[in-house]
């Protein structure tokens, strides 16, 4: 049987705990496989992300040891988190720790050091599991990394806790972020982020800003930065109309956006360390960088593209020399890990009956619908699901909703699919 975790009871919103739709996640193909984390919306407003160094000299009785600790961490993680927007990370060490079969899954990390300078620009920080989960609620996302830490106790060398705050949608440098997200859908989304069986490699980067750098450009000096303009905000044209920082047109073909296109899921979320609260008051605050990709090969190639490298490919004008970004932000740690599909995880921590939230995914609710709205029934394609699909237009109401994936959308809004002639 294949297991997922869901949010959905019966009667409830027809939500899994990713965020997107039931029946969009078990249409979507591998994505009722992957841990609801790798898939999550980019809708919650804070997370957490801990990443643990393990005890590395340990032999015999001592690796049994650190393998019960991981075994009880994750499978406490899993049973806290309840099958919500989480996932937990591993490196090679860990995956062959528990006996993984396919431990040669996870991608080494090698530093990358700048064409230009020679400077190391990406670290490469190591790390042997990484927590990441997303939710409503900051104190609840930094109990679970204090308690996976507990769980770990001396079994954990290092560890590094993140937490992170949304700042609408922006980084902190006032860029939006998130516009060429391929999230749109789920399926765009899972087509770039999810292997075949539902896992997914992740690369984990905390980037330190330097915002009174920053601060202290001309405004066209920071639009030159991302190449978009951060001074200017309109609507993507794009398939959800999401609000963006227009492209910011410029000779300078270091701008963030001409290096880092490649294939993959974004979540990143901008934190602030310490007793550091408010935005340009301190240095330790950036960009909790987590991505999610089918193929590490996607990130190998944009982030050396970051670093100057593949210059000499380029047709349309001078390029050379590293990402613009890095004259306002460091990367302070750096690594890749395998997130395993979660019968894998499962299987590979033997937490099954430690994970209450742990079920079978649920047949597609058809009962649902007609018990929540009556009404007329059109034929259009819908963008969500990317489906044709019947849409409910419920009577006395200006909402409509995709019969595939649940969707609900406003008949006003510009956004809503025209009918299928
Ligand atoms: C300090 C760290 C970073 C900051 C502040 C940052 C910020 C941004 C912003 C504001 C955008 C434009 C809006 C958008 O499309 O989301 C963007 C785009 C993007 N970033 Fe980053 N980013 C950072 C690091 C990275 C890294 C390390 C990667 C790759 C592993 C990356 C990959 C991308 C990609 C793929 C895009 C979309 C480019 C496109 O196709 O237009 N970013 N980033």
């Amino acid at each position: 049987m294949a297991w997922a975790l869901h949010a959905e009871q019966e009667g409830g919103p027809p939500f899994h705990a990713s965020g997107w739709g039931c029946a969009s996640v078990s249409t979507v193909p591998g994505a009722h496989l992957a841990q609801p984390g790798v898939i999550s919306r980019n809708a919650f407003p804070y997370a957490g992300c801990l990443t643990i160094w393990l005890r590395s000299e340990g032999v015999g009785d001592d690796d049994v040891l650190v393998e019960d600790a991981v075994r009880s961490a994750v499978a406490s993680f899993l049973a806290k988190t309840k099958g919500g927007a989480a996932f937990v990370g591993m490196s090679t060490k860990v995956l062959q720790l528990l006996g993984a079969a396919s431990s040669d899954r996870c991608p080494a990390f090698t530093a990358k050091p700048s064409t230009d300078t020679g400077e190391v620009l990406l670290p490469a920080s190591g790390g042997d599991l990484l927590f990441w989960l997303k939710g409503h609620d900051a104190e609840w996302c930094s109990k679970v990394c204090q308690a996976v830490q507990d769980d770990l106790g001396s079994c954990a060398m290092r560890a590094e806790e993140t937490q992170c705050a949304a700042w609408e949608g922006r980084d902190l440098t006032g860029f939006i972020d998130g516009t060429a997200n391929p999230d749109s859908t789920l399926r765009s989304l899972a087509e770039v982020a999810l292997q075949p069986d539902g896992g997914s490699i992740c690369f984990a980067s905390r980037f330190v800003h330097n915002l009174a750098a920053f601060k202290a450009m001309c405004p066209a000096a920071q639009s030159a930065i991302i190449a978009r303009d951060l001074y200017q905000t309109k609507p993507a044209k794009g398939s959800d109309g999401r609000l963006e920082n227009p492209r910011y047109l410029t000779p300078d073909l270091r701008g963030h956006i001409l290096r880092a296109w490649g294939d993959m899921y974004r979540q990143a979320l901008p934190y602030h360390k310490g007793a550091v609260q408010i935005p340009g008051a301190g240095n330790d605050e950036g960009l909790m960088f987590i991505a999610m990709a089918k193929d590490a090969e996607e990130f190998e190639t944009v982030l050396k593209r970051m670093c100057g490298e593949f210059a000499h490919l380029t047709t349309v004008g001078k390029d050379f020399g590293h990402d613009n970004i890095f004259q306002i932000s460091r990367a302070a740690s750096a690594m890749y890990f395998y997130v395993p599909p979660m019968a894998e995880l499962v299987h590979l921590c033997k937490c099954a009956e430690a994970c209450p939230g742990l079920d079978a995914l649920p047949a597609f609710p058809i009962n649902g619908i007609d018990e929540r709205l009556r009404g007329k029934l059109e034929n259009r394609f819908c963008l969500n699901c990317e489906e044709d699909s019947n849409f409910m237009l419920p009577n006395e109401s200006d909402l409509a909703q995709c019969l595939l994936c649940r969707k609900l959308f406003h008949r006003t809004d510009a956004g809503f699919p025209a009918p299928n002639l």
